[in-house]
């Protein structure tokens, strides 16, 4: 608790926090204050035109930022949870200018770590948060992570361990009549589906623009990544899926079993550590197992594309 209270009064103070969440770690600012969220935008190098999620402890606090429909009320029941929902602003918010970049909508969740949720609480204002790395890097999942990025400049709030998803929250948008994914997560497009009892539609290459963000160079690790691979070539190390055999010194398995939750869960952790490996050793590749694209696999597969591209 202490170190929670010591992260509130930096955030009261428009200064940066970087914290866990169950998907990413998040770099946070008070989302009222402009002085504070322009300097998310400074320390992570993020161009000004992508929007930031914000991050509420209570549906009654989004409701006081967003207009909310039948289809929020539904995906509500997720939160606190991997789920980001794009909404309407309301046009009494006093948000920051710069965490909406313009946009008359909002993304907005909340999170389930409950280190995030204390310091949403303790700091008493919504906390605008992208993902806690340098824009176009990989994301963190770990302190270790956060501290590779930003070094002494950021107070980091540690927790014991690796964040429990590993990937970005699924953001779906609902400012139109058809519910649309924008971007794939850990809540998949049927889970969705169901809680809304209706058809969801996933956003094709044109109409990303709506996520800014997507169009924007992301997760790109020092190294070359070759997808899909079956056999290593030439100075490439491996990292596998099931029994999958890329081996070389140096190679990992997301998951043996074949888990998709644990692969999630190892993904940004393992590329973070066949970078630092690549990159000391002089390899040029790191070579990806194929991956069944369906479920979570399709949020994988989604970093893992553009990681490579
Ligand atoms: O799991 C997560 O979502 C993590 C944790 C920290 O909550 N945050 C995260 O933030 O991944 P970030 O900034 O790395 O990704 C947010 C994405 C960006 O692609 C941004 O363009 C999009 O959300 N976004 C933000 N506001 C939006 C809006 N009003 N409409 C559409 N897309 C929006
Ligand atoms: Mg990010």
């Amino acid at each position: 608790m202490y170190y929670i209270k010591k992260a509130a009064s930096i955030i009261k103070n428009s200064d940066l926090v970087a914290f866990p969440t169950e998907t990413v770690y998040g770099l946070g600012a008070d989302a009222y204050s402009q002085e504070a969220c322009l300097k998310i935008f400074e320390a992570k190098g993020r161009p000004a035109n992508n929007p930031l999620i914000v991050h509420v402890a209570s549906v009654q606090e989004a409701k006081d930022i967003v207009h909310f429909n039948d289809d929020a009320e539904n995906l509500a029941s997720l939160w606190p949870g991997p789920l980001t929902l794009v909404l309407p602003k309301k046009d009494n918010a006093i948000l920051a200018e710069c965490v909406t970049a313009g946009l008359n909508t909002v993304a907005i969740r909340i999170p389930a770590d409950p280190i995030a949720l204390n310091l949403i609480r303790e700091s008493g204002c919504p906390i605008a948060a992208p993902s806690a790395n340098k824009s176009g890097t990989l994301s963190s999942t770990s302190y270790e992570h956060v501290r590779k990025n930003f070094g002494d400049e950021i107070f980091i709030l540690g927790s014991n361990g690796n964040a429990t998803y590993g990937l970005e929250s699924t953001i779906i948008d609902l400012t139109s009549p058809k519910p649309t994914i924008l971007r794939f997560g850990f809540i998949t497009p049927s889970v969705l589906e169901k809680v809304l009892g209706r058809e969801v539609f996933i956003a094709s290459k044109l109409s990303e623009i709506k996520a800014p963000g997507m169009l924007l160079k992301h997760y790109a690790p020092k190294t070359k990544i070759r997808l899909n691979a079956d056999v290593l070539r030439n100075s490439e190390v491996g990292l596998n899926f099931g029994k999958s055999q890329l081996n070389a010194g140096g190679s990992m398995n997301l998951s043996d079993s074949k888990d998709m939750i644990e692969a999630a869960a190892n993904l940004f952790d393992y590329l973070h550590n066949l970078d630092e490996f690549c990159q000391k050793n002089n390899i040029n590749t790191i070579a990806v197992a194929s991956i069944p694209n369906t479920g979570i696999g399709l949020a994988i597969n989604d970093r893992l594309s553009r990681a490579a591209e």
